[in-house]
This record gives structure tokens, C-alpha cells and sequence, in this order.
């Protein structure tokens, strides 16, 4: 007596649709990683790029020495103003007026930054004088290396208020 299982035509039926079944979750699986990959290669490439020297990096502003105390010079490739205050310290105030954006020049005959949309200003510090905007200069992180002043533009800091803690020295 042979005891060979030969299927039968309902076991043949389950066994190739779960065949079907297995090569569809495989299609799947696979367009899913395409789909994922070619999502990945476009964000790479529209995402804003921080290279160094371009604003969103890190940017050189100079040499120390090329700041007396008591400047306030812009640095567009950055988009911010390095002020040394009068005591050798470094703030390096990003240039967006924090009402709605608008670039706030440095007006050094009042020696405040006033903003040209809605009249805002501002001390050397950054610190608000005058309304509409509802808070100081965002600051971006200053540091230095080998003599130089380095400014970290990858992430304007809000403050409440201009503190003393917020200025650095070389
Ligand atoms: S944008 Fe500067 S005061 Fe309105």
C-alpha cells in the first residue's frame, strides 16, 4: 500500500494563491524600498545645503583684530551683524527683524538698528527699543579659532532679553 500524499485540486489552489500572495508582498516590499530611495535621493538633493563660508554654516567673519570694540559690522554672506561692545565682547545678531522678517540696517548715527517696515529698533545688543517687534535680535553662536571670529548660522537663538551671559569673549 503506497503512502505517497498526493494533494488534491483545493490543496493545489491554497498553496498557489499563497505563492501569489508571497510574489505580491515581494513586489511590494520592493517598490516600497524603490519608493523610499528615490524619496531619499530627492531630499538630499533639495535640502538647503550648510557648507562652510555659506549662510545655514559656518561662517569665518574675520580676523579678531579687524573688529575694534564698540563696531557693529554687517556680514551679509551670513545675514548678521557682528557687534563687538565696548568691552572686547561678541554678539552676532542675525539681520531678520523679529516683527515679520524684514532686514533691519544698522544706523550708526542714532547707534541702534532701525527696522525701515514698521519701525522697529534696537541696541547694539540686539535688545528691543521700539515696538512692533516682540523681541530682541535672534542671536547665532560665536566661537573662535586661531585668531579668528567663527559664527554658527546653522540655528538662530531667540531670547527673551539681552543678557550679559549671552555675550562670548576670545
Ligand atoms: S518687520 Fe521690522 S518692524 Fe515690522
Amino acid at each position: 500500500m503506497s503512502t505517497e500524499h498526493k494533494p488534491n485540486a483545493s490543496q493545489e489552489d491554497a498553496s498557489a494563491i499563497s505563492r501569489r500572495d508571497f510574489l505580491k508582498l515581494g513586489g511590494l516590499a520592493v517598490g516600497g524600498l524603490l519608493t523610499l530611495e528615490i524619496g531619499g535621493m530627492i531630499l538630499r538633493y533639495v535640502a538647503p545645503r550648510q557648507a562652510e563660508g555659506e549662510f545655514g554654516g559656518i561662517i569665518t567673519a574675520g580676523a579678531i583684530d579687524d573688529f575694534p570694540p564698540g563696531s557693529v559690522t554687517h556680514i551679509p554672506s551670513g545675514r548678521f551683524y557682528l557687534s563687538r561692545l565696548p568691552d572686547g565682547g561678541f554678539l552676532a545678531l542675525y539681520q531678520r527683524c523679529t516683527h515679520l522678517g524684514c532686514t533691519v540696517p544698522w544706523n550708526q548715527d542714532e547707534d541702534k538698528f532701525i527696522c525701515p517696515c514698521h519701525n522697529s529698533q534696537f541696541t547694539a545688543e540686539g535688545e528691543l527699543l521700539n515696538p512692533p517687534a516682540p523681541r530682541p535680535l535672534d542671536l547665532f553662536r560665536v566661537f573662535f579659532e586661531e585668531g579668528l571670529v567663527k559664527v554658527d548660522t546653522s540655528k538662530p537663538i531667540q531670547r527673551a532679553h539681552f543678557d550679559p551671559s549671552q555675550v562670548v569673549y576670545p
